[in-house]
């Protein structure tokens, strides 16, 4: 007996042409269908290939419920589809700049969020990330990252209403939002997981739940850790005795995609993001989503394919969204998700973590390499680059690679670990062990940009070290993301030691609330707020000027200084195709003491290059000398 064959599209496409409501217009309704002809094929192969062929009837529903939520999609985010698909590449402009928040910390509300968007919108933000604002335990939330439910805001932040209207006022100060889909995981009180505990067999499946040891230690024998401060392994023992995958913290149940309801469920919870108005959804734990036996249970072919799914179903009921990436892994992994088709946009944790490695070692060799062979991207889509994110810093960067340069990864990352904690004498930075793992030698970093950076410390060069590691995301390429509070200098924040929900988990201090203080001094350049801000307020400036930093294009510039980072940015002088070829050569000197880049160097460039930062004509002809933590963007 051979399997039933596989409903032909033009039976989804009848299925489909019944589910129109009589109110769609025919152009809506005809933009639909083209998209689905473009799209289904594709979808359908993905879903065979992860659900074998007897799972067409979910994916019917997956396109029934895409179609439903298209018909309900607003018209002004109708609008926004049509002029995105116009420009697909509106995000990497260099008029883009990202600000990260947390609702309640930064601003109590989202009410009270709305009054900061002056302030947004003279920083020149264009992306908005409110860090996670759903339903989620009132005690234990991983700061929102357990939810309780998709479609319901956090009463103690505001109604969906309310964010509905943020995103369109948002939108009219040229700002796009940015949410969280958390869904690897729920939290324990999510309406799910109630029905998984109480039994419901339905429901159960939704989680990855054992009656006992056999299959928790069956997998443990082969993933790592993420949390072991929270809870050894991956599992944790509910009150009947039963196991739950729980990745990250006890509450956070991971979900079981090898159940296909639960991709439909969850596809229906991003799509129903999507119609409030988000513009960008970013994918959290990535890496995590598909699990098998004898696997680390991360960065697995199908957690691809399940991306590439949930793009599809996008592309269908939300085409102008997109996907950011959040893989915190190896950078051969990281790459991995960022495609046209899976991830536009993803972190870029290498270059983050580089950042701070060349800080403390005055060397850049690491990170010259990552932008050497690691930057490069697929078209349509970008990195967000970023100082720091409200997660620890991990020394994710590859062993090989390190090993080309002469360093040992095992013993490297132990000497940054200890840097960063200010276990290493002289050190300037005030960071906070996260997740010490005295079994696996294993720890990252928590912590401000400016307590890392040596603000908290009283060093001299603290400012200029902000404004240093800030001029690199400023000028790689993609999206510069700023944690908000940063560019006045925040300080870490030890109040979560008080706060028991808080205090097993150090990232906290890194999540201070509103700087007040220091923002209102952040004209006044005589103190540090005033000085981070006026310095960077100026990079930003200056790169909105600088169209060469617009997409991801960039070409090693060998300084022949170990001290001094150096790169081009090829492009052009305006915004359109036929504008003038430009090219902006970047120098940042990470070192202490004043460097120079000697003229033999610079004897490849024209005599003399306009110094966009510090205005006037640079004379490179004889080399250049470029004080502690200088930064020069030459326009040649
Ligand atoms: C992501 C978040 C992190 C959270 C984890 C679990 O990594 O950035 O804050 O703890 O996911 O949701
Ligand atoms: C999240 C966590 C971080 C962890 C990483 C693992 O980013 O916040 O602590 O290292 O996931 O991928």
């Amino acid at each position: 007996m051979s399997s039933p064959p596989t409903p032909p599209v033009d039976r989804v496409r009848a299925e489909l042409r019944s589910a129109r409501r009589e109110s769609t217009p025919d152009a809506d309704w005809a933009s639909f269908e083209a998209r689905f002809d473009a799209e289904f094929p594709r979808l359908q192969s993905l879903f065979s290939s992860i659900y074998g062929p007897g799972s067409d009837g979910e994916l019917l529903q997956v396109v029934l419920d895409a179609a439903a939520s298209w018909q309900d999609r607003p018209a002004d985010l109708k609008a926004v589809d049509a002029s995105r698909a116009m420009a697909p590449e509106w995000f990497s402009s260099h008029r883009m700049l990202g600000g990260v928040c947390y609702v309640d910390l930064y601003a109590g509300s989202l009410v009270g969020l709305r009054d900061r968007i002056p302030y947004f919108r003279d920083l020149g933000l264009t992306y908005l990330h409110l860090m996670p604002l759903f339903r989620a335990p009132e005690e234990n939330s991983d700061g929102g990252y357990a939810v309780s439910s998709y479609r319901e805001v956090d009463p103690s932040l505001g109604t969906m209403d309310e964010l509905a209207d943020l995103t369109r006022e948002l939108r009219e100060s040229g700002i796009a939002l940015v949410v969280d889909f958390i869904f690897n995981h729920t939290s324990d009180e999510h309406e799910w997981a109630r029905k998984a505990r109480a039994g419901d067999p339905d429901y159960q499946d939704f989680y990855w739940i054992y009656p006992d040891r056999e299959m928790p230690d069956a997998y443990e024998r082969t993933v790592r850790e993420i949390f072991p401060d929270d809870h050894p392994g991956s599992f944790v023992q509910l009150d009947d005795g039963r196991w739950v995958w729980t990745t990250f913290h006890s509450f956070q149940w991971d979900l079981d995609y090898s159940n296909p309801r639960v991709f439909r469920a969850m596809a229906g919870e991003m799509l129903y993001l999507a119609n409030q108005g988000v513009d960008i959804v970013r994918m959290d734990a990535v890496a995590f989503i598909w699990k098998q036996l004898g696997t680390s249970c991360e960065n697995l072919p199908e957690a691809h394919l399940l991306l590439q799914a949930f793009n599809a179903v996008c592309r269908l009921a939300a085409p102008s969204l997109l996907f950011k990436s959040e893989a915190i892994v190896h950078p051969d992994e990281v790459v991995q998700y960022i495609d046209r088709g899976e991830c536009q946009l993803s972190y870029n944790p290498l270059q983050m973590a580089l950042i701070w490695n060349s800080l403390a070692t005055r060397e850049v060799s690491l990170l010259a390499q990552a932008l050497e062979r690691r930057h490069d991207l697929p078209e349509g889509t970008a990195w967000v680059n970023y100082v720091r994110s409200h997660d620890d810093i991990g020394w994710t960067f590859s062993d090989e690679d390190a090993a080309e340069l002469g360093i040992d990864g095992f013993d490297h990352r132990r000497f940054l670990n200890a840097f960063f904690v200010d276990r290493f004498p002289g050190s300037f930075a005030r960071g906070v062990p996260f997740q010490d793992n005295p079994r696996t030698g294993d720890c990252r970093i928590s912590g401000t940009t400016a307590s890392l950076a040596g603000l908290e410390a009283d060093d001299d060069a603290g400012v200029a070290r902000i404004l240093l590691a800030h001029s690199v995301i400023l000028s790689t390429g993609g999206i510069p993301l700023l944690y908000l509070g940063d560019e006045v200098g925040q300080l870490n924040d030890y109040s979560y030691l008080a706060d028991p929900a808080k205090a097993g988990d150090s990232r906290w201090v890194g999540r201070p609330a509103y700087p007040a203080d220091a923002y209102a001094h952040r004209d006044d350049p005589g103190t540090d707020a005033g000085a981070v801000f006026t310095g960077l307020r100026r990079l930003i400036e200056v790169r909105r000027q600088t169209p060469e930093f617009a997409g991801g294009r960039l070409a090693p510039f060998h300084t022949h200084n170990p001290h001094v980072l150096g790169y081009q940015r090829p492009g052009r002088l305006g915004d359109q195709p036929d504008s003038r070829a430009s090219t902006v050569v970047v120098l940042a000197n990470f070192a202490d003491t004043q460097q120079d880049v000697d003229a033999a160097t610079l004897s490849g460039l024209p005599e003399t290059a306009l110094d966009l930062i510090g205005g006037g004509r640079a004379h490179l002809r004889a080399g250049v000398t470029i004080e502690p933590h200088g930064v020069r963007w030459y326009r040649l």
